[in-house]
C-alpha cells in the first residue's frame, strides 16, 4: 500500500493512477488524516501532493515533522516538497519569476534512486509561485531549472524525496518512470498488483446495491453517459428506463443520431425515452449571461425533466449518472481541490432531487479508462471514440446569452469543422476538437456590403487525461478551408478564430 495525502492540487488523483499503473496498491487521504492513522496503516511509502497554499503561512495544511520519522519513504511533490522542506528546517520563498509550465530541468545527481533512467536534461511541468530557496540540513540539492536552485532535493538515507515538479502529469516527459523509481526501488513494492476486471467489479456492486429497485439513467449519448448506461443495463436489465432530453444544446442532428443507436430500432435494450424539451432551456436561458449560472440552470432544469419523466414512469429508487473523475475534480467535489467550474451532473445539481439515491458508475475513472470500460461492455468502436461533449453542451461554447439563433450559428460552424476535420483525416488523432461562439461581433465588408455578425472560435486540443491539454496543431490550409465554408455557409458570422490556449491556464471548453 502507498498512500497518496492529499493537499488539494488539481492533480492528485493523477498520483494515484500513476501508481496504480505502476501495479501498486494506492489510497487517497486527505491532509486532515490523523497521523497515528497513517501510521496504523503501515503503508510503504507516502507521497504528498501539490496543492494551492503557502506552506509558510499560519493556516495552510502541514504536518508535524514525525511524519517524517516513521521510516516511511515520503516523496513531496510541489507543495508536498516544499511543505517537506519547511517542516524538516528549509525556507520556502514567494518566487520572483513564477515557473509555470513545460521547463527544462537539470539533474545534478544521476545516482539518485529517483532519477534512474533519466536524461540529464529532461523535460518536466512546473506550477509554482513559491520556491525552496534553502533545503533542509541534510539534505542535498538533486535537481535546478534556470528559474528554480531546487527543483528536487533528497535525503537518501532517510529515504525523503522533494520533487517541485509534477512528475505525474504526462507533460513530465519521464514522470512515469521517476513515479515508479520511488514505488518500485525506493518503497520496496512489488509491482504485482492488477486491478479487478472494472466491470465485473461494477456489475457485481450495482446489483447489490439496486436489488430490485427501478433505475433512471440520464443518456446524453456522449462517451460516458453511454458507457454508463450499458454497463447498468447489463447490471440490471429491465429495471433499467433511460431518459434522453434533448436540452436543445446538443450538435447538429445529434438528437436523431442518439436516438438512432439507444431507441427501439438500434441494439441496446434500454427502455430509451427521448424528451424534446430545446424550448424549456432556452426560456430559461434568456437574458442569463454568467457561465456558473448558466451551467447551474441547465442542471437544475435538467434534474427537473426527469423527475416529470421518473413520474410518468412510476416509483424510480436511483438515478444514474455519467459523472468522471475529472468532472468531480473540478467541480471541487475531489478531495480537497479548489472549485473551477461547477460540472453538470455534479455541482449544478440542486439540493432537492427526487429520487432514493444517485449511481455514479465511473466516478472514479479518466476519460480513457471509461473508453477501455466502453470497449469491454461490447461498445462499438466508434461510439466509443466519440468526442467527448460535455453536459451543458453548446450552452457551454456560447459566450455570455444562449439564444436559439446562436445555437444554430454554433451548430452549423461546428458541423462544417467535422466533416473537414474529418476529411483531413485528423478526427481520430485530435483529443477534442469544436467550434464555439464568442460573444463578440465586429464589423466586416461582404458583396460590397458592411456585415457586423459573430465570430466564431474553433478549437482543438490534444490531451490524454483532459486535465491538462495544448492547442492542436492544423495545417493552415484546413483552417483556411473550415474559415471560408463557415463564413459563406453559416448566415451570421464574419470571422473565425483559432484559439491556441493550452489547459492550464485555459479549460478546454469556453466557459
Ligand atoms: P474543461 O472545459 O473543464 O473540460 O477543461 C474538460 C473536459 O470535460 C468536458 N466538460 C464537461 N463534461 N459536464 C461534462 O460531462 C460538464 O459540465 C463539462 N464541462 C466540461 C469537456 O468537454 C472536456 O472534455
Amino acid at each position: 500500500l502507498v498512500i497518496v495525502i492529499d493537499f488539494g492540487g488539481q492533480y492528485n488523483q493523477l498520483v494515484a493512477r500513476r501508481v496504480r499503473e505502476c501495479n501498486v496498491y494506492c489510497e487517497i487521504y486527505s491532509y486532515k488524516t490523523d497521523l497515528m492513522k497513517i501510521k496504523e496503516m503501515n503503508p510503504k511509502g507516502i507521497i504528498l501532493t501539490g496543492g494551492p497554499n503557502s506552506c509558510y503561512e499560519a493556516d495552510s495544511p502541514t504536518y508535524q515533522k514525525e511524519l517524517f520519522e516513521l521510516g516511511i519513504p515520503v516523496l513531496g511533490l510541489c507543495y508536498g516538497a516544499q511543505l517537506m522542506m519547511h517542516v524538516l528546517g528549509g525556507k520556502v520563498e514567494r518566487a520572483d519569476v513564477r515557473e509555470y509550465g513545460k521547463t527544462e530541468v537539470l539533474i545534478d545527481k544521476t545516482s539518485s534512486k529517483i532519477f534512474t533512467g533519466v536524461s540529464e536534461k529532461t523535460i518536466c511541468w512546473m506550477s509554482h509561485f513559491d520556491y525552496i530557496s534553502e533545503v533542509a540540513p541534510e539534505f542535498e540539492i538533486t535537481a535546478h531549472t534556470a528559474d528554480c536552485p531546487t527543483a528536487a532535493a533528497e535525503c537518501e538515507a532517510r529515504k525523503l524525496y522533494a520533487i517541485q515538479f509534477h512528475p505525474e502529469v504526462l507533460h513530465t516527459e519521464q514522470g512515469k518512470d521517476m513515479l515508479s523509481n520511488f514505488v518500485l526501488n525506493v518503497c520496496g513494492c512489488a509491482g504485482d498488483w492488477r486491478m479487478d476486471s472494472f466491470v465485473e467489479e461494477s456489475i457485481r456492486q450495482i446489483r447489490e446495491k439496486v436489488g430490485s429497485g427501478k433505475v433512471l439513467c440520464a443518456l446524453s449519448g456522449g462517451v460516458d453517459s453511454s458507457v454508463a448506461a450499458v454497463l447498468l443495463s447489463q447490471a440490471v436489465g429491465d429495471q433499467l428506463t433511460c431518459v434522453f432530453v434533448d436540452h436543445g444544446l446538443l450538435r447538429k442532428n445529434e438528437g436523431d443520431e442518439v436516438e438512432a443507436v439507444f431507441g427501439s430500432e438500434g441494439n441496446y435494450d434500454l427502455n430509451f425515452v427521448r424528451v424534446n424539451a430545446q424550448q424549456r432551456f432556452y426560456d430559461k436561458l434568456a437574458g442569463v449571461e454568467d457561465p456558473e449560472a448558466k451551467r447551474k440552470i441547465i442542471g437544475e432544469e435538467f434534474i427537473r425533466v426527469f423527475e416529470e419523466e421518473a413520474k410518468k414512469i412510476g416509483a424510480v429508487d436511483f438515478l444514474v449518472q455519467g459523472t468522471i473523475y475529472p468532472d468531480v475534480v473540478e467541480s471541487g467535489l475531489g478531495g480537497e481541490s479548489a472549485v473551477i467550474k461547477s460540472h453538470h451532473n455534479v455541482g449544478g445539481l440542486p439540493d432537492y432531487v427526487d429520487f432514493k439515491e444517485i449511481i455514479e458508475p465511473l466516478r472514479d475513472l479518466f476519460k480513457d479508462e471509461v473508453r477501455k470500460a466502453g470497449l469491454e461492455l461490447g461498445i462499438p468502436e466508434y461510439l466509443v471514440f466519440r468526442q467527448p461533449f460535455p453536459g451543458p453542451g453548446l450552452g457551454v461554447r456560447i459566450v455570455g446569452e444562449v439564444t436559439a439563433e446562436k445555437v444554430r450559428i454554433v451548430q452549423d460552424a461546428d458541423a462544417i469543422y467535422r466533416e473537414e476535420i474529418a476529411n483531413a483525416k485528423m478526427d481520430r488523432s485530435i483529443g477534442q476538437y469544436f467550434a464555439g461562439l464568442t460573444n463578440m461581433r465586429s464589423v466586416g465588408v461582404m458583396g460590397d456590403e458592411r456585415t457586423y455578425d459573430y465570430a466564431v472560435a474553433l478549437r482543438a486540443v490534444n490531451t490524454v487525461d483532459f486535465m491538462t491539454a495544448e492547442a492542436a496543431e492544423i495545417p493552415f490550409e484546413v483552417l483556411q478551408k473550415v474559415m471560408s465554408r463557415i463564413i459563406n455557409e453559416v448566415k451570421g458570422v464574419n470571422r473565425v478564430f483559432y484559439d491556441l490556449t493550452s489547459k492550464p491556464p485555459g479549460t478546454i471548453e469556453f466557459e
